[in-house]
């Protein structure tokens, strides 16, 4: 059977940053713990002017491009994941792809090129349809580029405003991954749901609260369905559980959650027994209600034990940290948590290979993915290779009112003319509009 995965992964940041706690919220009149604590984000990256989806795409994909030594002619399929297209029809692969094409010889004329939709999941969606092609054997030995890009800004003004973001993760999928394997099995959780939406708007219309429940109701049957297949699972099975991460305060509850599923008839439930009770049972209750209701007190308790502490602390925090310095990506959040998962590990010098990763993917509207990844051989190769602290480090800090600006300059309905905030070099830049409306982009070295 084929080993098929992702052989490397890079990411591009907008090139500015927020400060949450110390810039915005005391603007917005809040407690900066609400950011640290609450929502677990400190910072967040804002693209400069001449940034945009494309840009910060085509920048990822450059940058791996180059460290794997490919040229077009390696690759069969560019499927871009977004939810911040600003085409109904021309898809963000070609853009990017007429980017990088500026930059290589040869071209990605038989490259099949697509762009997913489905809010957050489309960059797992991205993955599966390049694993599926590979597994069919239509790849004719080339591998896959899926890039997850967006620009994650709400209305001024909304609760979401808080939870920001913009970046892009470019990943190369292929036969013999260098990074992790992917598994066949998989388990889907989705519903025709009403949570989040951009019905022919830029920003979009968001039932905060609502989208909580639905990402944990959803997760849960992602869980359930993917033991369904893979077989039960348990806390010790996995070095690192990667989630979705909107903001890193949703992870927690997601994570709680399926810690309390995961230990259900095990050892770990027995052991807690003395300390916290049993969990409790569906059929010993009369009301769905009441059930609900003594599931979460057994999970107030549950998340204060010992137990439950440490393995949060192990499995689950090295997942968050690059979130929390950059916000949402959307597309890409779950794949950044991935690969802040293996930073951390590259930086206590674990041994990964062979160590399993189960990742749970969301998007609103809503669907819910879960599926688990084999560490490569290569592993510690290939997080050496990328700069993820260099490029957050580069950042441009931001005042609020530049902030106000730049949130003007991305906004579609509004022209404005506005300095960049920073000097590009070696990389993809916006340089305006051509004459049938589209967007143009040029290398500036
Ligand atoms: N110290 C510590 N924690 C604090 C705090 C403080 N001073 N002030 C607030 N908090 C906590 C709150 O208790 C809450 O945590 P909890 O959910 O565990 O109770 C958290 O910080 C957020 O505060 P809240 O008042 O709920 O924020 P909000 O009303 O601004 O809304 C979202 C938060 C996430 C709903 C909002 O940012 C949003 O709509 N985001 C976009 C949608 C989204 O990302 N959905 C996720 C699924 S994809």
């Amino acid at each position: 059977m084929t080993s098929v995965g992702i052989d490397a992964m890079e990411i591009w940041t907008g090139k500015l940053v927020l400060d949450l706690p110390n810039t915005f919220a005391p603007v917005k009149g809040e407690d900066p713990e609400k950011y640290t604590k609450g929502l677990g984000l400190h910072t967040s990256s804002f693209p400069d002017v001449y940034e945009d989806i494309v840009t910060m795409g085509a920048n990822a994909a450059k940058q791996l491009m180059d460290r794997k030594g490919l040229t077009p002619a390696d690759i069969g399929r560019i499927d871009v994941a977004t939810e911040s297209a600003f085409d109904n029809s021309k898809p963000v692969s070609t853009y990017i792809a007429g980017c990088l094409e500026q930059v290589y010889d040869g071209d990605f004329r038989h490259a099949n090129k697509g762009e997913r939709k489905f809010a957050c999941i489309a960059g797992t969606q991205s993955l599966d349809d390049a694993y599926n092609w590979i597994k069919a054997g239509r790849n004719r030995g080339r591998a896959a580029l899926v890039i997850a890009t967006d620009t994650a800004l709400y209305e001024r003004g909304d609760p979401g405003e808080a939870t920001q973001g913009a970046g892009a993760v470019a990943m190369l999928i292929d036969e013999d991954p260098d990074l992790v394997e992917l598994s066949t099995e998989q388990g889907y959780g989705s519903m025709d749901e009403t949570d989040f939406l951009k019905p022919n708007q830029q920003f979009p219309s968001v039932d905060g609260k609502r989208s909580m429940q639905v990402y944990l109701a959803r997760m849960r049957e992602a869980l359930e369905d993917y033991e369904s297949v893979a077989g039960r699972t348990h806390p010790d099975l996995f070095e690192y559980i990667p989630f979705h991460t909107p903001f890193p305060g949703m992870v927690r509850k997601a994570a709680l959650l399926g810690f309390r599923h995961m230990t259900r008839d095990t050892d770990i439930e027995d052991d807690l027994e003395s300390e916290i009770g049993r969990q409790p049972r569906e059929a010993d209750f009369e009301t769905w209600d009441d059930y609900e209701e003594a599931i979460r007190g057994y999970m107030d308790e549950l998340k204060t034990t010992e137990q439950y502490r440490d393995w949060y602390g192990r499995v689950i925090e090295p997942t968050l940290d690059i979130s929390s310095r950059v916000g949402n990506w959307y597309t890409g959040s779950v794949h950044i948590a991935r690969l802040s998962a293996l930073i951390a590990a590259a930086d206590e010098g674990k041994d990964m290979t062979g160590k399993q990763l189960l990742v749970g993917s969301y998007g609103s509207g809503a669907q819910a993915e879960i599926h688990a990844e084999t560490v490569q051989e290569t592993w510690l190769d290939e997080i050496e290779a990328v700069d993820v602290d260099d490029q957050l480090a580069a950042r441009t800090e931001i005042s609020f009112d530049d902030y106000e600006l730049i949130h003007d300059v991305h906004n579609h309905e509004k022209e404005i003319e506005v300095e960049e905030f920073t000097q590009p070099e070696a990389e993809f830049v916006f340089t305006g509009w051509g004459r049938m409306n589209e967007r143009r982009y040029e290398y500036v070295e």
